[in-house]
């Protein structure tokens, strides 16, 4: 198979070029994003690789489909950025649902300890033997409440970290887990009662601006908040408003509304352009990482290896278990739920 790879990044190819290696799947890096600019690169090609910020909309899908391409093979969990239901009888979608929860769940708590403990005023201060504590007082996490928005891999395994901290710990999703091991409430009490609150839930129609000047209104004076799932969960005009009204007191951010054209690039010595995300970063109470919460050594090698596995499954087989649901509507006769292909 050979495969046109999107969105490379120096820490892609290693793992990649390995199991490419291994099972036979010829990778050529492009550093360019996938666009409706771009998508004329695919032609030849058997299969696409795709990461969270290339744009897979139905005009894409339209012109992968003319150039024969069958194969779009997503290496992230995510999928907001596919228009899903176009590529329905068109392109087969494949993902990697589960690579390393622990990478973005333990990211989540860094960044909550480094912004509440001021770790990252601390670093800079003692790097100019400035050792002074002025303004650098926190809290105990022992005791607080944390909310989690989404109980899956990630949440989970975040809600249990807390846990381990003596955090009582809320949750809130339609598909609660049935263990009986999380409390779970309305998002009302959630927003209510918590200290902190964390977002692991996807990006969907109904998740959009789960997070806007409303909800904000309902949570606790001083509320941190933490986004490592997707930018637009939160609204961000909303939030620098509710951090300039002191009724958010700190926000950790991995993912931004806008990151597409953003996140990954070096922009140092340049004036960027976006206001919100200029106001956001100079604010003192906010981390901004750049979409880093999956980037261990772990979750690359399991994104490059399930990957490679979804890529030569498809080619053996014409399907894949790690294939999208297109939301095709056959309700009653839905081919995957008989671990069937769906087209
Ligand atoms: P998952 O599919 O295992 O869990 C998502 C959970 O959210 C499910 O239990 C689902 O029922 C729940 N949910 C759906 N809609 C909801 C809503 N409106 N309100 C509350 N809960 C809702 O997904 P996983 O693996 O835990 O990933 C969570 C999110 O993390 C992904 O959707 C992705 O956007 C993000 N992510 C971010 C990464 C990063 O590097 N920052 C890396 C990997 C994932």
């Amino acid at each position: 198979m050979n495969v046109a790879f999107f969105d490379t990044r120096s820490f892609d190819k290693p793992a990649f070029e390995k199991y490419g290696n291994e099972m036979g799947v010829s990778y050529k890096f492009f550093e360019t994003k996938l666009t409706e600019d771009t998508v004329r690169l695919c032609a030849g090609f058997d299969a696409v690789c795709v990461f969270v910020n290339d744009t897979v909309d139905a005009a894409v899908l339209d012109k992968l489909y003319t150039y024969g391409v069958r194969l779009l093979a997503l290496r992230c969990a995510g999928y907001n950025n596919v228009d899903v239901r176009h590529a329905y009888g068109k392109v087969h979608i494949v993902r990697v649902p589960a690579y390393s929860p622990y990478a973005v769940a333990e990211h989540t708590m860094a960044m909550l300890l480094t912004s509440i403990r001021r770790i990252h005023k601390a670093y800079i201060r003692t790097k100019d033997f400035n050792f002074s504590l002025d303004g650098l007082t926190g809290f105990d996490l022992h005791g607080k409440t944390a909310g989690v928005i989404g109980t899956g891999r990630i949440g989970r395994i975040f809600a249990d970290i807390c846990k381990g901290f003596g955090m009582r710990v809320l949750a809130h999703d339609p598909h609660p887990s049935q263990d009986g091991a999380l409390k779970y409430v309305p998002l009302d009490t959630l927003f209510a009662e918590s200290d902190v609150l964390s977002l692991h839930c996807p990006l969907t129609e109904d998740s959009y601006h789960l997070i806007n000047e409303k909800t904000i209104a309902q949570m606790k004076k001083g509320v941190v908040l933490l986004n490592t799932s997707r930018g637009a969960l939160i609204d961000a005009q909303a939030l620098l408003q509710g951090i300039k009204d002191r009724q958010v007191g700190a926000a950790c951010l991995d993912v931004y509304e806008e990151e597409s054209d953003i996140f990954f690039e070096d922009f140092s010595g340049h004036i960027v352009q976006d206001d919100t995300l200029a106001r956001l970063i100079s604010m003192p109470n906010v981390l901004v990482t750049s979409h880093q919460a999956f980037l261990t050594q772990e979750a690359l090698d399991s994104i490059a290896k399930t990957t490679t596995e979804n890529i030569c499954t498809f080619q053996k087989t014409g399907g894949s278990p790690n294939e999208l649901c297109y939301h095709c509507g056959k309700t009653d006769d839905c081919r995957q739920h008989r671990l069937e292909k769906c087209f």
